[in-house]
């Protein structure tokens, strides 16, 4: 496995793989991986010759200091599990790496970037398009992998690789939990042991909603969905949303044709979980 850490390096090995016609499979990450990263690595190696993992903390995708100050940074264990899924190219840059000057450049994404996440985080989309580019634009992959747990920001990634015409095939991969259910996140580990106990009570509500959404309408199901999840004291969710799994068009009446997903965001103590659940 090569480890790279500037642009110069990793372009000319990217280079040499390009002109032997190799397939490139990118997975960006912000590290602190987990089994849902590894999931994500050992998809791309059964469709892609060569393996690309980005290890960047992306400053510009987050709206709230302390959450970029309190983000797990574990390198040395990132890339020794890396090494254990076959992953061939580590790229774990610095922020001057990246942004040498600061990115002006500000993404319109309409009606998918203003609802759910979009109005509860500013800006956090519009940094996860930049910084994606330019990892597009420095790995050249010809798919890059991405889990189902960011269910918004797959479209978003869709809708800026066809703003800006790249030929990149996006590849969206299952969300893989814990034991209990708890969807997996790098965020999970800055839980109290009491909010990781109480976490999991998301996925079973979750669950249980898309059983009974026959016996009630749109509205009821997620008023019901909030008290069940908020009867747990320690649990808080911010919004809870039900929309078109193509068109993220918010669902009104099942009688709405399409496949539905259920967006959530649940504060647990100071941790903001996101989770979602396809019918
Ligand atoms: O999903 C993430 O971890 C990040 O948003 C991504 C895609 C790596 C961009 O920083």
């Amino acid at each position: 496995m090569e480890l790279f850490e500037t642009k110069e390096k990793i372009d000319s090995y990217i280079k040499l793989c390009k002109q032997e016609g190799k397939v490139v499979g990118f997975v960006p990450t912000m590290g602190a991986l987990h089994d849902g990263h590894l999931s994500l690595v050992k998809q791309a190696k059964k469709c892609c010759d060569v393996v690309a993992v980005s290890i960047f903390v992306n400053p510009t995708q987050f709206n709230d200091p302390k959450d970029l100050e309190r983000y797990p940074r574990t390198l040395e264990n990132d890339v020794k599990l890396l090494e254990t899924v076959g992953c061939d190219i580590v790229f774990a840059p610095t922020v001057k790496e990246i942004y040498p000057e600061p990115d002006t450049r500000q993404f319109n994404f309409g009606y998918i970037g203003d609802i759910m996440e979009g109005p509860k985080r500013p800006g956090h989309f519009n940094g996860v398009a930049q910084v994606v580019s330019r990892l597009f634009d420095i790995i050249k992959p010809d798919k890059a992998f991405f889990g189902m747990k960011d269910f918004q920001q797959i479209a978003i990634i869709r809708s800026m690789v066809s703003q800006l015409g790249y030929k990149i095939e996006i590849v969206s991969c299952p969300i893989i939990r814990e034991s209990d259910g708890l969807a997996m996140s790098s965020r999970n580990r800055l839980l109290t042991p009491e909010h990781r106990v109480a976490a999991p009570h998301i996925h079973k509500v979750l669950s249980e909603a898309v059983n009974i959404h026959n016996t009630m309408s749109v509205n009821e199901l997620k008023e019901w969905i909030i008290k069940s999840i908020n009867s747990n004291t320690l649990l808080e969710v911010e919004y809870v949303e039900i929309v078109d799994e193509i068109s993220l068009k918010i669902t009104e009446d099942w009688s709405e044709p399409g496949n539905k997903v259920i967006c959530i965001t649940v504060y647990a103590g100071e941790i903001r979980l996101i989770d979602n659940i396809k019918f």
